[in-house]
């Protein structure tokens, strides 16, 4: 694979500057084309520079665009690891089929980020609680305005160090249940990592930032009744002892933290089920006191507690306002594996050779 080396105007942030989530972005990107002809070919790693494009490339037009988020952590023995990056490609192929976009060869982009990483490993933040995010993205080229799949694609890889997503870090978040706006139905695209997904979330993710919330909770499209997602993470909480998060019926994201969560909960004992969740369940299980957690969970968001949520005006405080016992045995568990400071009997740690 080609690496075109240049000296870039990247600055690294300084020791100790609160990196919050995807302000920076390192020196290198990975990068491979699509055409028809040739299918995915040109696989390079080049300096992330602005790109030169046409106004009516396609993507910007119809959004036929999907991508990834992934993190890579330094290893108390200075290696570098990838969470579950298998899981990601895999699920990007998924969301590759739902939009019309070609199967990529997943060997052929792993064999990119491994090179892209080694590159850039100076970039990876060393404060527990950071990470180099990284953002695989594929989007449609073709400058065309006729609502036809594209026929070029380019494959793109960029980096960022990251700390926490949430400004207030782990600091219980605060919701609101959405019963107007929708965030996706059963048949769209709910289940696919689509660029468009997340315009849509942005209308009722301002109104609810106005008014002092985190984010969202959806509830599903059809009958505003059962708790989806938060957009940004899967949801999980923690009902009479049983942790219950809602079942991936085919509007929901099926996050890779999410599936590592309900793994290590089962694996330490914990009664898990995964069905359909009323808002109704959850504001009755707040009032009466059998909700003693939630928590959100995602590569961005990591586990995140939840400790409000507004539905329909009223305010329901779930396990006081506080990071439960359970959110916190499994932070401590899924970051403890991706730090490298416990045993991964999983093999969930990709090492960068
Ligand atoms: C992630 O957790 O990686 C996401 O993609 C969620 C969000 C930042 C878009």
């Amino acid at each position: 694979m080609e690496i075109i080396k240049r000296k870039t105007l990247k600055q690294k942030p300084a020791a100790g500057t609160k990196l919050g989530f995807g302000q920076y972005f390192t020196d290198y990107m990975f990068t491979m084309k699509y055409t028809r002809e040739a299918g995915w070919h040109d696989a390079k790693i080049e300096p992330n520079e602005p790109q030169p494009f046409d106004l009516a490339t396609s993507v910007l037009h119809y959004a036929q665009g999907i991508f990834e988020g992934m993190k890579a952590f330094l290893q108390p023995d200075g290696k570098v690891a990838v969470f579950r990056p298998e899981e990601n490609w895999a699920r990007m192929n998924r969301s590759a089929e739902r939009m019309c976009i070609p199967q990529f060869p997943v060997d052929r982009v792993q064999e990119g980020l491994d090179a892209l990483l080694k590159l850039e490993k100076d970039w990876i933040p060393k404060e527990r609680g950071t990470a180099l995010y990284i953002r695989p993205t594929i989007v449609a080229t073709r400058v065309m305005l006729g609502v036809h799949a594209s026929t070029e694609y380019l494959f793109f890889i960029i980096l960022s160090p990251v700390g926490s997503y949430y400004a207030h870090g782990l600091e219980p978040t605060k919701l609101i249940a959405e019963d107007f706006f929708v965030r996706s139905a059963i048949g769209g695209t709910g289940e696919a990592k689509c660029l468009g997904n997340y315009a849509a979330s942005m209308k009722a993710g301002e109104i609810a930032e106005s008014k002092g919330f985190d984010q969202v909770l959806w509830l599903d499209a059809n009958e505003k009744k059962y708790v989806e997602e938060v957009g940004s993470m899967n949801m999980f909480f923690v009902i009479g002892g049983e942790v219950v998060t809602p079942a991936l019926v085919g509007s929901i994201l099926p996050g890779i933290t999410r599936k590592s969560c309900i793994q290590v909960l089962r694996d330490r004992g914990y009664r898990v089920g995964e069905r359909r969740i009323s808002i109704d369940e959850v504001i009755a299980g707040a009032e009466s006191g059998a909700l003693t957690e939630a928590f959100g969970t995602g590569t961005a968001a990591v586990i995140s507690p939840v400790g409000l949520i507004r539905y329909r005006d009223r305010d329901y405080t779930i396990g006081g306002g506080k990071m439960g016992s359970v959110t916190k045995e499994l932070y401590a568990a899924i970051t403890g594996i991706q730090y490298g400071e416990l045993p991964d009997p999983y093999g969930w740690r990709r090492i960068v050779p």
